[in-house]
């Protein structure tokens, strides 16, 4: 009797002294109650984290590709890390950018590194016929397009004559002046960015050339942060500058002509290679690299660098 009176009496005081204190400290315990039981759920069963490499592939092949991917992995994630940690304050944003806001090349950046890649396939046989459609002008790798829109053929040149990573500012690369499919890095960064799953067919080709996609920036930087070269030339350039050679890069400084014979410094020299192909297909590659990204088509012309 004693007990139930007490208790009343400590009821009865404390809604009297409601204090703001009081008062928070009952609202976080009814929140925790409640979110007590929150059924377990497996919500991304089914995820799929790695790029499928198709059997048509021998193992050479495979191990390059599977290289080349894990390198492009490597170069779009500094480049995300570059805006997280910079943002617009970067004069390598501003420079490719403009004043776009960062949220977008970062989700693009983002997703081709953790967004889900089932289906999103690399084969090697050539199932189109693209690879050797024509002799003077012979294609490194091309999207499937309609055939098939989660598909990348990558054809035996490329094996030839795209560079390693680590080859960063080597070979007489720089950013302003070399192709931005020099390295596999970035070559399979812009395949990646063909496939409607990752680029939504959202990004696509406003503007090719080095010179172009500078204009973009301050032009319409709406569409740079959106422009398949241009997130190509801004991963290359951050990746130079921050990674291979830290605080040297090697922006370069663009030369006209450079973009009008870019086989002449950036394929590997005609006289060190031993694929007669090659050689007689490199006064061709301007020519090609003219077709490139000036066509909507799906298939590419992608003899150059
Ligand atoms: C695998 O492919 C590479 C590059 O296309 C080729 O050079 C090599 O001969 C092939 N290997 C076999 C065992 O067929
Ligand atoms: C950078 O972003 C801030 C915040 O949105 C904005 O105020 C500023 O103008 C931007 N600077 C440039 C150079 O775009
Ligand atoms: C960027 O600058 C242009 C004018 O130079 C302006 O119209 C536009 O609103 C700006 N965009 C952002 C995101 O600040
Ligand atoms: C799709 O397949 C057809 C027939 O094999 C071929 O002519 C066409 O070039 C292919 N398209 C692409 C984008 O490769």
């Amino acid at each position: 009797m004693a007990l139930l009176r007490f208790s009343l009496l400590l009821l009865g005081v404390s809604s009297v002294i409601a204090s703001p204190a009081r008062i928070a400290r009952q609202e976080s315990m009814t929140t925790t109650v409640a979110a007590a039981t929150p059924a377990p759920t497996a919500w991304d069963e089914g995820a799929v984290k790695d790029f499928t490499i198709h059997s048509s592939c021998n193992n050479t092949e495979a191990r390059q590709i599977k290289r080349g991917l894990d390198e492009a992995m490597e170069l779009v994630s500094h480049a995300r890390d570059h805006i997280l940690r910079w943002g617009n304050s970067s004069e390598i944003y501003q420079k490719y950018f403009g004043n776009a806001s960062t949220g977008e090349p970062i989700g693009w950046f983002e997703k081709i590194v953790n967004g889900d890649k089932a289906g999103v396939l690399f084969r090697c046989d050539n199932p189109d016929g693209n690879c050797a459609l024509e002799a003077d002008c012979p294609r490194m790798g091309h999207w499937r397009g309609d055939n098939a829109t989660l598909e990348t053929v990558i054809c035996p040149l490329s094996y030839e004559t795209r560079k390693s990573l680590d080859a960063m500012c080597g070979f007489g690369y720089d950013v302003a002046n070399g192709a931005t499919n020099f390295y596999w890095a970035s070559d399979l960064l812009h395949r990646l960015l063909h496939v409607p799953k990752v680029g939504e067919g959202v990004v696509e080709h406003y503007a090719g050339e080095y010179d172009e996609c500078i204009e973009l920036a301050q032009t319409h930087p709406e569409e740079a942060v959106r422009n398949s070269d241009t997130l190509q030339y801004f991963a290359l350039e951050v990746y130079a500058y921050d990674i291979a050679l830290p605080g040297t890069g090697c922006a370069g400084t663009w030369t006209a002509t450079s973009s009008e014979v870019p086989s002449a410094t950036l394929m590997p020299s005609a006289t060190e290679t031993e694929t007669p192909s090659i050689t007689s297909a490199a006064p061709q590659m301007a020519s090609c690299t003219a077709l490139e990204g000036k066509t909507d088509s799906p298939v590419r012309i992608e003899g150059s660098g």
